[in-house]
């Protein structure tokens, strides 16, 4: 036995990346350590022997993963594993399981006492294909504070080991999320990160253009010449363009590119070049804005579906593909995007098609951005309250009895 002090003026541990894929790691113990641990040796390949007479149930969700041994440890169960983890909360059975890996010259993890150890558990963070992992000999804290700074520095970019290495040509189409950067994915971050050409569109996250790298090429859409149809085509150019050089591209747009972001015309065009093109899905602003400012798009007992609908054309148009008569039929909720011009229009067909003027409305204009503000209302003085409070684009109006749900007091006894 080493007292406390010994193992922190011990030899350093010597790092080795496991290769787990197919092979057997057993995890003794099945509380929150173990549901913290396990589902990264899956993500890993291991094949997971978990022995516990309990398990947390995220565990026994993942029991077609594993190989669940509903029982206490016994030594056969190291048989084969080239690796063990005791995580049990208790010591006699943890230092049981070290011992019996240590006979077998099995590396093992101890949650109770890494003194006890043969193998430390580093603080892990992963970006793209690369994989951050600390040691701070038995410092958790201190391993995973380093982990953060350095997986925050790759994901803004100011940590840049892509530098020196060519990167895949080809178009990546990133939803970047509602407008605040908190809310880009981790993945948008690292095709931003990891391009050599950014084009923007204007309702992408902004702020995320600061952080790239003074190398890369950003392409600003919005202020792209020529009309809007045209737009489309000049951008559709660029990306391809750019691909055709040997770049790698980020097509970088708000919300979710595949939801009224023309993001599939663009795949379309990459794939009519020979271009090779990914896509980063997007949080897309007709949740996500409503879920900011509280209001959810369903809920148990009151909506049962969500429509969400362009409105950038009035009913009643040539060109609308929407069946409003049949919306207005519906009795879920009403997601509109685009549509702060033609809102009066478009509340006047779902009265007349049968939704009461009182069904609650609310329009969140910037939406998780600083100038964001919910306007209140109904269908029937929906146009009355855009005109007083002077609302603009963009903006999501959310129709339907969720907003009463939480706005109770706003709508009660209407
Ligand atoms: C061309 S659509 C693009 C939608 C985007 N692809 C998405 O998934 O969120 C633009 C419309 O999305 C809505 N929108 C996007 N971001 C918004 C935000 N931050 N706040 C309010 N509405 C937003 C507005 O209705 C705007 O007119």
């Amino acid at each position: 036995m080493r007292d406390d002090d010994s193992a922190t003026t011990d030899h350093p541990p010597y790092p080795a990346g496991l290769r787990l894929s197919g092979r057997r790691v057993l995890v003794v113990g099945g509380g929150q350590v173990a549901q913290r641990r396990v589902p990264t040796l899956i993500g890993a390949g291991a094949d997971v022997l978990l022995v516990s007479p309990e398990v947390t149930p995220s565990l026994e969700g993942l029991a077609g993963e594993l190989t669940w041994v509903r029982r206490g440890f016994e030594e056969r169960d190291l048989d084969g594993a080239w690796y063990a983890l005791a995580l049990t909360d208790d010591a006699a059975v943890n230092q049981a399981v070290v011992e019996a890996a240590e006979a077998q010259r099995i590396f093992c993890v101890r949650a109770d006492d890494a003194s006890e150890a043969t193998a430390w558990t580093p603080a892990v963070g992963r970006h793209g294909e690369l994989t951050v992992a600390v040691l701070a000999n038995r410092r958790p804290r201190q391993s995973a504070a380093l982990r953060d700074v350095v997986m925050a520095g790759l994901r803004d970019g100011t940590l840049a080991p892509d530098v020196g290495q060519t990167s895949t040509a080809g178009v990546v189409l990133v939803g970047g999320g509602p407008g605040d950067p908190e809310l880009a994915t981790v993945a948008a971050r690292h095709a931003l990160a990891t391009a050599d050409v950014v084009v923007a569109d204007r309702l992408a996250p902004r702020e995320l253009l600061d952080e790239l790298p003074a190398h890369v090429e950003l392409v600003d859409v919005a202020k792209l010449p020529r009309g809007r149809s045209a737009t489309q085509e000049s951008i559709n150019e660029v990306i391809v363009q750019r691909a055709l050089e040997g770049k790698r591209v980020a097509r970088f747009k708000g919300g979710d590119s595949f939801v009224f972001g023309r993001g599939y015309e663009e795949v379309l065009a990459c794939q009519a070049a020979g271009v090779p093109v990914s896509v980063v899905p997007g949080l897309t602003s007709a949740i996500a804005v409503p879920a900011q400012v509280g209001i959810p798009v369903t809920h148990r007992g009151v909506a049962h579906e969500f429509t969400v609908v362009s409105g950038h054309l009035p009913p009643g148009h040539p060109d609308s593909l929407v069946d409003w008569s049949a919306l207005a039929r519906l009795r879920g909720t009403v997601v509109l995007l685009m549509a702060v011009q033609n809102a009066p229009a478009i509340a006047e067909a779902l009265v007349s098609g049968g939704r009461p003027g009182t069904t609650p409305v609310a329009v969140i204009e910037e939406g998780t951005m600083p100038g964001e503000r919910t306007v209140l209302s109904t269908l029937g003085t929906l146009e009355a309250d855009i005109e007083r409070e002077q609302v603009r684009p963009p903006a999501i109006i959310v129709v339907g009895d969720v907003v009463a749900v939480a706005r109770p007091g706003h709508y009660a006894g209407g």
